[in-house]
């Protein structure tokens, strides 16, 4: 059935609501009506680039004058909450950014806000669109690795602390690697592995270069070195209801050769790993290493990004089931939390 357009609005104008107005620019039955941000400077270049009329400084006055149907909300993480939670009373659907938000505490009130208001909340995850995601969920789905019993995540820069934004300060941000890029494989490994419910967690954070100036050439050089409270390396372990584990291993500053984006997983019967894509198994009395012969080539980050911005609108403007609910964004939170949690305490600590 025929549809108006969505009445899209942002609150967080930065970086990645670009990445949002991008791809709705694209779509004919959207419509970007309005943008709130504190820096009124990030929001001439957007309303000037994609024609968006309206633009204010607070995020309540413009939910209250605009009434959009939908927001997008692009803040730092620890106004995640606050800003959806305002969204969703005021009768809008949401779609996060990752994380969900500063801890589950919190991201269980978002959760709890939707179903209060009737409207939808997703989760801003892409990586789970990812072709190569998708491959070897296919073949976990399929039942070819029996029980998929370990999963190895990596996401693991040499050097690439952010020079922007505020990535570096806990208080804003709820902590470093972990939360802002761990979070990416762990969603997507955890979404392969069929969303299992997690149930213990241990870790370990160190800090120990993003704190002090530095004068090794990097990519992005210069990072606020004085406000930074966030850990530089965090690994940590997740222990699942269905007996499955998960290794994470996430940082800014590595001393490794080379920037590591990756999961393996490891089952029964089969094993696979993401990129390159391949699975592992046994057949005919050989050990068979096999690969997709061809895959969709959208697989880069603007790829990926487009396939959840529409999986968002055809979910809340069509009624399309999501990919990325919101109940995966806080079971993510949950471990992102006990690992935080046990590196604090020095021990295993239950997740609930
Ligand atoms: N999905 C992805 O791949 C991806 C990539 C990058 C960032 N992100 C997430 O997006 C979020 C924003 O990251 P970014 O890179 O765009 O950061 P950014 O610093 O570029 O943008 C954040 C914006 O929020 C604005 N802001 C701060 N306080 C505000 C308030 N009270 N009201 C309205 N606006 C406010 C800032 O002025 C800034 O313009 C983070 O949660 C991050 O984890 C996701």
């Amino acid at each position: 059935m025929p549809k108006g357009k969505l009445r899209v609005a942002f609150i967080g104008a930065g970086g990645i609501a670009g990445a949002h107005m991008r791809q709705y620019a694209e779509m004919d039955d959207i419509e970007m009506v309005a943008m709130a941000d504190i820096h009124p400077a990030g929001m001439e270049k957007w309303a000037e680039q994609y024609g968006i009329e309206q633009s204010f400084s607070d995020y309540k006055e413009m939910l209250r004058n605009v009434k959009p149907d939908a927001v997008s909300v692009c803040t730092p993480n620890g106004l995640h909450a606050e800003t959806s939670i305002a969204a969703l009373r005021a009768g809008a659907h949401v779609l996060v950014e990752k994380p969900l938000a500063m801890d589950a505490r919190e991201g269980k009130r978002m959760l709890d806000a939707a179903k209060k208001a009737k409207r939808k909340l997703v989760i801003g995850f892409q990586q789970r669109f990812d072709p190569k995601a998708q491959f070897v969920k296919n073949a976990v789905d399929s039942g070819q690795f029996g029980q998929v019993l370990f999963g190895r995540v990596q996401a693991l820069r040499r050097r690439g602390i952010p020079n922007w934004g505020v990535f570096g300060r806990k208080e804003l941000q709820g902590g470093g690697p972990m939360i802002d890029i761990g979070v990416h494989v762990l969603e997507v490994t955890h979404y392969v592995m069929g969303s299992p419910k997690p149930v213990a967690a241990s870790g370990n954070v160190y800090t120990y270069l993003g704190n002090k100036k530095s004068n090794v050439v990097c990519q992005w050089p210069n990072w606020d070195h004085k406000t930074y409270t966030v850990e530089d390396l965090a690994v940590g372990q997740i222990r699942f209801e269905n007996g499955a584990t998960i290794h994470i291993e996430s940082s800014f500053a590595a001393h490794i050769e080379k920037n590591v984006w990756n999961f393996q997983l490891m089952g029964e019967k089969s094993g696979a790993n993401w990129d390159p894509p391949q699975l592992f198994t046994d057949d005919n009395g050989y050990m068979i290493n096999s690969e997709p012969g061809w895959l969709p080539r959208n697989q880069d980050f603007g790829s990926i990004f487009a396939l959840k911005m529409r999986n968002f609108v055809d979910h809340v403007h069509y009624n399309k089931p999501t990919m990325a609910p919101a109940e995966h964004g806080l079971m993510v939170q949950k471990m992102l939390d006990g690992i935080y949690e046990s590196a604090t305490k020095g021990k295993e600590v239950a997740i609930r």
